[in-house]
């Protein structure tokens, strides 16, 4: 997405990827555009395909003591939520980059960037890059991060004592909109992918080994948390995929260290509740293209200085967000009755008060996102 916004500024780039090309379209990851998200893509002219096949929804439901109740976005923020796949976003925007004939190398390996120089090795060349600037948008495990002195970053973390299990089937959704359980046995989502595919996860151990679930555990799982006494339940069929997401908050400040910039999952990770960290990293990269727009156009240097600081302003909101929706929904090893008690109370407020499922709404559809076309609100 940086690349491309660079390239509408008239702006050169070389990105550099180590998976190959199959693997970041094929890989199942998360699915929930907010709607400043949204927005900037269609403004960059990389939403054609999200407009028409994407899955527009107006509200969510939350699910506990058997009974599902229903948040409405659209009434309270006049905002919707999209469902389109991380990968179908990624798909689309290598489709708008190749189109560029702008440089973009997969299966580079042997990535080491400096403050001012990329080095890789691809299809047996060593490659070399001056860079003006270097974007390190190469996730958790990536090399950028760690060029950076640690004397440099400040880390702030939190590690949560579950994970998911996530696996797509081959089933009709069963509701048109996402439906997050508290069950007693723990956590459980649905969701969708397309009117054929249906996402879901179960809250599982950290340490989960998938061989512990055949597909007949997980189904049965997943009805005892989402069955609702009204008869709801999902839709089975097929499992195609099947895998555990990790959960972890994490936080490295500043988000820049000289002329290497981070972005997305390199500073930052939210857990997924709440569908923050796909949004979180847009809206990084939205802020960082305009910084370098400004630069070259009008050589300034102040909205590269402003740019950690007005990411993790949003960055932080996200975090307490992600945060709390994780923990109203899930059952820790270390808590007891009362926090379940406590949990239920919780979701009762926030399925209740017109305050407080504004405040979930507001957050979960997206806050002000500034970027290079204006701003959304
Ligand atoms: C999905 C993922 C999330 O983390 C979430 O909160 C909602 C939906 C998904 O993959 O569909």
């Amino acid at each position: 997405m940086l690349g491309h916004l660079l390239h509408l500024e008239g702006i050169d780039s070389v990105i550099v990827e180590n998976r190959s090309r199959d693997y970041v379209i094929e890989r199942v990851r998360a699915g929930v555009l907010e709607h400043g998200t949204v927005d900037l893509m269609v403004k960059a002219g990389v939403g054609d395909r999200l407009l028409r096949e994407g899955m527009r929804h107006s509200g969510i439901h939350l699910a506990f003591r058997g009974r599902r109740h229903r948040i409405d976005f659209e009434e309270l923020t006049g905002h919707s939520i999209t469902i389109y796949g991380q990968n179908e976003v990624v798909k689309d925007l290598i489709a708008a980059r190749a189109a560029t004939g702008r440089p973009l190398y997969f299966e580079a390996d042997g990535v080491a960037v400096s403050e001012s120089r990329m080095r890789f090795r691809w299809n047996e060349e060593e490659h070399d890059v001056a860079c003006d600037f270097i974007a390190g948008c190469d996730g958790f495990h990536g090399i950028s991060r760690p060029s950076i002195p640690t004397s440099h970053l400040r880390v702030y973390d939190r590690d949560y004592p579950f994970a998911w299990l996530g696996i797509l089937a081959e089933a009709a959704p069963s509701s048109d909109e996402l439906v997050y359980s508290l069950h007693e046995r723990g956590f459980a989502l649905f969701s969708m992918r397309s009117p054929a595919i249906t996402r879901l996860y179960l809250q599982c151990a950290p340490d989960e080994a998938l061989h512990r679930w055949p597909d007949e555990r997980v189904w049965e799982e997943l009805m005892t948390r989402l069955a609702n006494a009204d008869g709801w339940r999902p839709n089975t069929g097929p499992i195609l995929q099947k895998g555990v997401t990790g959960m972890r908050s994490f936080v490295a400040e500043p988000m820049r260290w000289g002329r290497l910039f981070l972005a997305g999952d390199a500073a930052h990770i939210v857990p997924p509740t709440g569908a923050k960290g796909l949004n979180l990293a847009m809206a990084d990269v939205s802020v960082l293209s305009r910084a370098l727009a400004a630069y070259y156009r009008d050589n300034r240097q102040d909205l590269l200085d402003e740019y950690s600081d007005r990411c993790l302003a949003r960055v932080w909101r996200a975090q307490r967000f992600s945060w709390w929706m994780t923990s109203m929904l899930h059952r820790a090893s270390d808590g007891n009755e009362f926090d379940y008690r406590r949990q239920i109370a919780e979701l009762e407020y926030v399925t209740s008060s017109r305050a407080a499922m504004t405040s979930l709404a507001e957050n979960y559809v997206g806050l002000p996102l500034e970027n290079a076309f204006g701003v959304t609100n």
